[in-house]
């Protein structure tokens, strides 16, 4: 995975000058960057955060630097000035820096943007990474902060657009060209282009066998196209390639035993829930991990497997950040690890933040908490309560906005189960004929869904006039 990392001379070559007169923080700069677009920690570079204090030991008046560390803060451990006084002062001093240093644009904007991200405002950050790029495309930087960010945002349409309209500006013998192909596929997958999202990821692959964002596209392309078994051969078959990257391992594991349940293989999915998922979850404390581990545990939950104490180490990570409110997409997993564990104090208490986020917060996801996140919540808890039928009420006129909580269709579907399921254990009549129509609408998009099949027996034993 080591490559020989560029100094100063090398990004000016590439066409994104480095303000440092430090060699060393611009080398450490390329490290930290690769690593984080390769989502792995390098052993022979002590990973990623040892790169990162390194480059900025080198030079800690580094601005691009401290975009990067600030930036991989914000995106990768989702923390914000809002609760964090650390990293206000940290965004402070990179300002700070800026104001003093003779900068390019390019890198004056990258500081603004990692400073709106910090404050809330995703979409106004993804507009300046993307006017950096109408300059500058080969800002990879930029490119990958975007495509994280429209990730969290659900903005499929842009995650695929961004890297297409950058792709003729690169070459392939250009530094990190390979996983530009992860992240097309990646968007192309999220806009329903499956041959064109496997093709391409493929091609990601055959560049790069390591790359596990392609690995993770293929994985994706596997589930919406309903093949399980290719699925299961091809995660297997690869592990060797992908595990290693342990930013991304854990939520390709997740897929993997999405399939298993898929085919109703619930023992070998707690299998890999008890090998890997659980306990990288627990080691790494990422908040992607978290939500991965809290997901398919709901899913298993909700297909009527008793996942036992499986929670308990869950909740410890997880109560910690319910007063986050980074995402709703992270809120609603932190919530269903409070229910697993059945704490109704901490449920409360963090309903009753959420609902002063909305009064008092600001920012994308404030607004996003406000349309659709707080009713989400509030469907988990009343099917928690075995009230099915408030959870029906409650989930199904929001159903088409829950692609505003961001993460993808695979992971989003969680939500299209839990209506099904609601519906069908509530007691009302017309709720049991919606659940059949909306498990047909799933059979239409999907035919080989053995999980559908599974539902559509039970939606048939219920007898309706
Ligand atoms: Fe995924």
């Amino acid at each position: 995975m080591h490559q020989a990392w560029r100094d100063s001379q090398a990004w000016t070559k590439f066409g994104t000058p480095l303000s440092t007169t430090s060699n060393e923080a611009c080398k450490l700069f390329d490290a930290t960057l690769t690593q984080y677009i390769g989502w792995y920690d390098d052993p022979s570079m002590q990973g990623m955060g040892t790169c990162c204090d390194g480059m900025l030991k080198a030079d800690p008046h580094f601005v691009m630097g401290h975009v990067l560390k600030n930036g991989l803060n914000v995106l990768g451990t989702g923390r914000t000035t809002r609760l964090d006084s650390d990293l206000s002062r940290d965004i402070q001093d990179m300002e700070d820096l800026a104001l003093r240093q003779k900068l390019t644009s390019r890198e004056q904007k990258h500081v603004e943007a990692v400073k709106l991200w910090a404050e809330g405002e995703m979409a106004k950050a993804c507009d300046i990474w993307e006017s950096i790029l109408l300059y500058n495309p080969l800002d990879i930087l930029a490119l990958k902060f975007a495509h994280d960010s429209y990730f969290f945002l659900g903005f499929s349409t842009q995650m695929r657009d961004s890297i297409g309209r950058i792709l003729p500006h690169w070459k392939p013998d250009m530094p990190l060209y390979g996983y530009l192909l992860g992240m097309h596929s990646f968007g192309l997958e999220e806009t329903n282009l499956y041959p064109e999202a496997e093709k391409t990821a493929r091609k990601g692959l055959e560049i790069n066998p390591n790359d596990a964002w392609s690995t993770h596209t293929v994985a994706h392309v596997m589930e919406m196209t309903g093949r399980q078994d290719e699925g299961i051969q091809f995660m297997s078959g690869t592990e060797k390639d992908w595990a290693k990257c342990g930013l991304l391992a854990c939520h390709n594991y997740w897929h993997w035993c999405l399939y298993n349940i898929e085919k109703g293989n619930h023992e070998e999915a707690l299998g890999i829930v008890d090998s890997q998922i659980l306990p990288r979850a627990k080691n790494s404390g990422a908040m992607l991990d978290n939500v991965d581990a809290c997901s398919v545990l709901y899913r298993l939950k909700m297909e009527g497997v008793n996942v036992k104490d499986r929670w308990q180490d869950l909740y410890e990570i997880c109560r910690s950040h319910t007063d986050d409110h980074i995402l709703v997409f992270n809120d609603i997993h932190i919530l269903m690890s409070l229910l697993g564990v059945e704490d109704k104090t901490v449920t409360h208490k963090m309903m009753d933040s959420i609902r002063e986020f909305i009064r008092a917060g600001k920012g994308d996801n404030r607004d996003i908490t406000a349309s659709v996140g707080l009713t989400l919540c509030e469907a988990l808890i009343a099917y928690d309560d075995e009230d099915y039928a408030k959870a029906t009420e409650l989930m199904y006129p929001i159903r088409y906005k829950v692609v505003t909580i961001g993460g993808s269709h695979a992971q989003r579907d969680l939500c299209n189960q839990f209506l099904i399921h609601a519906a069908l254990k509530s007691t009302k009549h017309e709720h049991h004929k919606l659940a059949r129509h909306l498990l047909m609408e799933r059979k239409a998009l999907k035919p080989c869904s053995p999980l559908t099949d599974r539902l559509i027996e039970r939606a048939m034993a219920i007898h309706i006039e």
